[in-house]
């Protein structure tokens, strides 16, 4: 194959939005527990919190965490976090059927979160069980600054300062069955947009995220976005999407890996569409409000095929059991650097997006209890992307690639690839090569006065694409320097090779 980017200075999509490197910390399986806080173990700090995990997540480069769920707080009562840990309650979670010992809540979350370097807390509110009360009470407790009930409540409580949270999620996948108290479209909307009046009379300041669908590819897709959007369009800041992809297993016990190679297009198209919606509703309501898209769910999940199957039975509810602690591959590694470059093609409408999760599940970051923390093969794309994405302009992507063939989504762009220009005057570009067999020569042309500048180029490809870090052998996949890499300064071109299944920066 063949592939060309032409680098144009002149043509922008937009500004990277910072909270694009968001991930999300969940109440589920051991993400708090025995993820980033497990007291007793040899590199936890006074309050419990894993130093080498946050040294991990500082590295990884996240912006925002999503807490605490998820499909677990469709069913929280945020107040049993808080005061005294020894009298919080245990509670059932139906979400994950476990228990909640409750000894991490939002103060733990708020102090943690300063700890790993001034990530912003995007909260999310319980509108499965609860409603406007619950959500205006949470919020006069996290924002106001003292001389009421409950925000004095939180200075007893040890947080003097307001937490000052701003961006907010209005519940969680409220259109999914599996979601306590799931609601219709039309009932979800009445509700979202009731709250969102309430917390906007509480604190003006506030950014809210109404639930889009929690899936491309849900039955009530487009319908519900198109109802939930007409009744809270003025109220709300960013609609929802959440996406997880994995090669499909066929009949024959294979997998579908060419079109999961092709994720991206899928995800691509998942934002097309949803901004399609927000257009025609903002059109429709002769609308001049901008609502933006939070992705705030991705990743790679092998959903059906957990190694750990939710806990069942009535007397059976452990606490922070081994649950979707996905192994992921240097191919997953691939897909999911392909998604970020998705995100940052879609730049001017996807605002905010959150990796879910950061530690344990589906995640980057794995532990062991009372043993070490360490890099999954996602880490390494997640990290290089917030490192030289932040701050910088997606430019618009010229790209021509030759394409393969899908059983999903017919035939796609072998290569996908977009370049960002740096506040410095750098410029990255970010590429995937989607191929399961075919490496590509890619070509970049530089903008002018790029010609005689350093280059430098890092890959993620293993010759297994099913290599994995573990436990055992934790370094098995990283990045490694792409030595095909070359520069023409006469003509401010780079060529090098993107190797079958791999993803670069250079
Ligand atoms: O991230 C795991 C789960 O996936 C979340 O709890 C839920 O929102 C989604 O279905």
């Amino acid at each position: 194959n063949k592939a060309c980017l032409v680098v144009d200075n002149d043509f922008q999509v937009a500004p990277v939005s910072d909270r694009l490197f968001g991930s999300f910390v969940e109440h589920l399986g051991r993400c708090v527990y025995g993820g980033i806080y497990e007291p007793g173990h040899p590199e936890a700090d006074e309050d419990g919190f894993r130093k080498d995990v946050i040294a991990l997540v500082q590295e990884l480069g996240t912006t925002t965490i999503r807490y605490p769920g998820g499909n677990f707080v469709s069913g929280y009562r945020w107040e049993d976090g808080i005061g005294p840990k020894e009298s919080r309650p245990r509670r059932l979670d139906l979400a994950w059927h476990s228990t909640e010992t409750n000894q991490f809540g939002l103060h733990e979350m708020a102090k943690w979160l300063q700890k790993a370097g001034g990530n912003e807390l995007m909260e999310a509110i319980n509108l499965g069980t609860r409603g406007l009360e619950e959500a205006l009470d949470l919020l006069e407790y996290s924002n106001i600054p003292s001389g009421t009930k409950l925000s004095d409540e939180r200075r007893a409580n040890g947080a003097e300062q307001p937490f000052d949270i701003k961006m907010w999620c209005l519940g969680n996948e409220m259109d999914g069955p599996w979601q306590t108290g799931h609601k219709s479209a039309e009932d979800y909307g009445t509700l979202a947009a009731s709250v969102a009046r309430g917390m906007r009379s509480l604190d003006p300041s506030v950014e809210l995220v109404v639930c889009g669908s929690s899936g491309h590819d849900m039955d009530t897709f487009g319908h519900w976005e198109e109802t939930v959007l007409e009744k809270t369009y003025d109220l709300v800041d960013f609609v929802s999407c959440h996406a997880y992809y994995h090669p499909e297993l066929q009949s024959d016990g294979s997998r579908d890996m060419a079109s999961f190679m092709a994720s991206g297009v899928d995800m691509d198209g998942f934002i097309k569409d949803v901004a399609a919606a927000i257009d025609a509703t903002k059109a429709r309501l002769k609308s001049q409000h901008d609502v933006y898209i939070s992705f705030d769910e991705w990743n790679v999940w092998y959903q059906e095929e957990e190694p750990s199957k939710n806990p069942e039975g009535i007397g059976n509810w452990p606490v922070a059991p081994r649950l979707l602690e996905d192994v992921y591959t240097a191919a997953d590694a691939v897909v999911f650097g392909d998604l970020m470059i998705t995100l940052l093609r879609n730049a001017d409408r996807v605002h905010a997006a959150s990796l879910a999760q950061l530690v344990n599940v589906i995640a980057p970051i794995m532990t062991e209890p009372g043993g070490p923390a360490w890099r999954q093969t996602t880490f390494y794309p997640f990290a290089l992307t917030a490192k030289l994405a932040k701050g910088g302009t997606v430019l618009e992507p010229k790209l021509s690639t030759g394409t393969f063939d899908t059983p999903q989504y017919g035939e796609v762009p072998a290569v996908n690839s977009v370049a960002v220009r740096g506040a410095d005057g750098s410029v990255t570009v970010f590429a995937a090569n989607r191929s399961l067999d075919t490496s590509s020569d890619f070509e970049i042309e530089l903008p002018k006065g790029f010609a005689g500048q350093t280059i430098e180029a890092q890959t993620l490809h293993e010759d297994d694409i099913f290599a994995c870090n573990t436990l055992e052998e934790r370094n098995r996949v990283t990045l490694h320097p792409n030595d095909t890499v070359a520069l023409d300064a006469a003509t401010g071109t780079v060529r090098m090779t993107l190797p079958p299944v791999s993803w670069t920066a250079i």
